[in-house]
């Protein structure tokens, strides 16, 4: 069982790169399926989700290759079957966003119900109800369901829910549909503007990403493309908050401070000490004080720093109310940071406050899912005392060789096979 060791309480301090943002490249890699032609991709962050997809998409005939750059070539032409491997599938619930391509491209996907973090019901009904929208049919197997459409045909589709990976798949999807597609309520997180621009610059017609309304005119097919992925904001986001709850001078580099401007305000207004570059962030020791957030879709305060920025306001004076509305199940890891000394009160399944500052001390825990899990990484970094973290498969799958790069701020953190 791989665990990580961690003896807090020091100060850190030193530069830490943002590597590429996992959830733009676990839409990039499927959008390369709309094209027959060779792709590129720059800046791919090298964690467990990445892996897992690469995993079944090699498993459908697609061929990914690092070169010697480090960067990743991708060849769609040899794809042999449109079934998606059910066991891959249920370890990833990003896995989905193979569906749209696939459709696109073949007429035809056939995929388990994904799997992923256990952060509240994940339900699907929004992507089955876009791609029936677009003229797909499906075809419930029982463990499986198999969507199917000789040619995809533009609609207007009306969201009744924000959602990410829905805008995305969809707008990938109508890339290679019969006329115009339009996307109300669309979701407008960075991600999706960078997927958009990738997709333009392969021969796609897409206008408005980023904005509530996406407008996709159908083409017959997609050219060959080259990209870099963006920076990751929630890895910014959470070597911010890294800084600021470990009292240290570190410089959080190759980011985009531009994509976390409702954190950034709300530490603004928790007093935490900033410096603010085009593409690089400074944190200094502040004296924190209790600040108040509702998550929200973005522009709001993004649902992924919830918890890294819990785990901070632990250590800010005064009462903090805590507001998660987008996920009914990611709240429920402040038990933990109470049984190491926070002082947590759960209203309901969507609202705590915190009394600040506590000390917090080390505890033998179980990380519950990718976002709680950095949490209470950021949590043991503060503590008095030795912690040690099971199942971090969690943490793995979205922070790029994360000990190595904590270790080098001087952070007392190792990982044991045992
Ligand atoms: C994306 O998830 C991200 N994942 C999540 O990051 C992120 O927390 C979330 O967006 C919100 O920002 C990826 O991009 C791979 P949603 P997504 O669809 O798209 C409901 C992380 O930690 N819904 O925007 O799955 C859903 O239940 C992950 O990196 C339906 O009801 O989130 C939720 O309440 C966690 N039916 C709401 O929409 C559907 O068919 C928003 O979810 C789909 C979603």
């Amino acid at each position: 069982m791989e665990k990580y060791i961690i003896n807090g309480n020091n100060q850190l301090s030193g530069e830490i790169k943002v590597a590429g943002a996992k959830n733009l490249a676990l839409k990039i890699f499927p959008a390369t399926i709309l094209s027959d032609q060779p792709c590129l991709i720059k800046n791919v962050p090298e964690i467990e989700d990445t892996l897992r997809l690469w995993e079944i998409m090699e498993d459908l005939g697609v061929k990914i290759e690092k070169n010697q750059t480090g960067q990743y070539t991708v060849s769609t032409k040899n794809i042999t079957k449109t079934e998606l491997n059910n066991e891959l599938v249920k370890k990833l619930r990003a896995s989905i966003m193979l569906a749209g391509p696939m459709l696109a491209r073949f007429g035809q996907v056939t995929l388990a119900h994904p799997g992923g973090c256990i952060i509240g019901k994940r339900p699907i009904d929004l992507f089955l109800e876009g791609f029936k929208k677009l003229g797909a049919e499906m075809i419930d197997n029982g463990e499986t369901y198999t969507l199917k459409a000789d040619k995809l045909i533009g609609n207007k589709i009306i969201l009744p829910q924000i959602s990410v990976t829905v805008t995305e798949n969809l707008m990938m999807a109508a890339t290679l549909a019969q006329g115009t597609t339009q996307i109300k309520n669309a979701a407008m997180e960075p991600e999706i503007k960078a997927l958009a621009d990738y997709l333009n610059q392969q021969g796609a017609k897409i206008t408005g990403a980023g904005t509530p309304e996406i407008t996709i005119e159908g083409v017959e097919k997609l050219n060959a493309g080259e990209f870099k992925i963006i920076p990751d904001r929630i890895e910014t986001g959470t070597f911010t908050i890294l800084g600021l709850i470990t009292n240290s001078n570190i410089k959080i580099t190759d980011c985009q401070p531009e994509h976390i401007e409702n954190l950034l305000y709300s530490l603004k207004k928790a007093n935490a000490q900033l410096e603010i570059g085009s593409d690089y962030i400074i944190t200094k020791p502040s004296k924190l004080i209790a600040t108040n957030i509702i998550t929200h879709e973005y522009p709001g305060f993004p649902t992924d720093l919830q918890a890294p920025f819990t785990v901070l306001m632990t250590q800010a004076k005064g009462l903090s109310l805590i507001h998660e509305t987008i996920f009914d199940g990611r709240l429920f890891y402040t038990d933990i940071l109470n049984q190491m000394g926070a002082n947590i009160i759960m209203c309901d399944p969507h609202r705590i406050v915190i009394q600040g500052p506590t000390q917090l001390y080390g505890r033998n825990v179980v990380s519950p899912d990718l976002r709680a899990g950095i949490a209470l990484v950021l949590a043991a970094l503060a503590a008095q005392g030795t912690t040690v973290i099971e199942n971090i498969y969690q943490i793995n799958r979205g922070y790029e060789n994360i000990t190595e790069r904590l270790q080098k701020l001087g952070a007392d953190i190792k990982q044991i096979n045992q």
